[in-house]
């Protein structure tokens, strides 16, 4: 699984073979700068997931349900959810366990099947103080190991199709994969879960943020930066447009 926010780059990373595109609201902190992604609002994830869902991938679609759109009431969350199929999403992603597995099962009801995703959640920024590894400790408080464990297996009870574990150690995310029947997506998360899933513009560097555990495949940025230098160049020394690029 990698992300994708618009049809050029779901029709590139569906090329490329990928099984599963998300429509992450990663979208907030990789297109839109923000410093997490609480803002990202329900319009915007339509707006993405649409654009993505045009590009009629092979890959299946997955969409993120925005902080706030699950939280207040499942009627909410179930209206919030119908709009994103509505906009092209095949699954919805929500972040939590135990405390959201009531809701997962009421938008399990309406036939929408439910990615659940446990770990370093990132709209849980403020309660973790921050993007943290989570899992280190003990107990039974929120991203405690025994609690994340508890968290899947709820999620599953539920009825949720995968399990997304983010920013967890590998020994921990392979028990967890260990203990559920669905398939378990790492992110951060070490090589024992079933899938894997990354930033798009981790791998391919387009983004300024280097994290440890995202591998960067190319630096697609810096060629970026080098064409353009090259263009404004041109232009600036009157050698382009030339004679091939112009109309006779
Ligand atoms: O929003 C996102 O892109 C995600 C992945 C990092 C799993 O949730």
């Amino acid at each position: 699984m990698v992300t994708a926010y618009d049809a050029l780059f779901a029709a590139l990373v569906d090329d490329a073979g990928v099984d599963i595109i998300l429509v992450g609201d990663s979208l907030g902190t990789v297109l839109q700068a923000k410093r997490n992604t609480l803002s990202v609002t329900m319009d915007q994830m339509a707006y993405h997931v649409s654009m993505v869902a045009d590009a009629r991938p092979k890959a299946m679609v997955v969409g993120d349900m925005p902080f706030g759109s699950y939280h207040t009431c499942h009627r909410d969350a179930i209206a919030n959810a119908v709009t994103l199929v509505q906009h092209g999403a095949e699954v919805v992603k929500m972040e939590g366990g135990i405390h959201v597995a009531d809701t997962v099962a009421a938008i399990v009801e309406c036939d929408i099947p439910v990615m659940g995703h446990i770990g370093l959640t990132p709209q849980s920024y403020h309660r973790m103080g921050g993007n943290r590894i989570q899992g280190r400790s003990s107990g039974d408080t929120a991203g405690s190991k025994e609690r994340l464990v508890r968290d899947a297996k709820s999620l599953v009870e539920a009825g949720a199709c995968a399990i997304v574990i983010e920013g967890v150690p590998q020994q921990l995310a392979g028990e967890i994969t260990r203990s559920v029947p669905v398939p378990t997506i790492g992110i951060g998360a070490g090589r024992d879960c079933d899938g894997q899933v990354l930033v798009l513009h981790d791998l391919l560097g387009l983004s300024p943020r280097k994290l440890t555990f995202a591998k960067q495949y190319r630096d697609l940025g810096d060629q970026a930066r080098d064409a353009v230098r090259e263009y404004v160049a041109d232009v600036r020394a009157g050698t382009w447009p030339d004679d091939e690029h112009s109309f006779h």
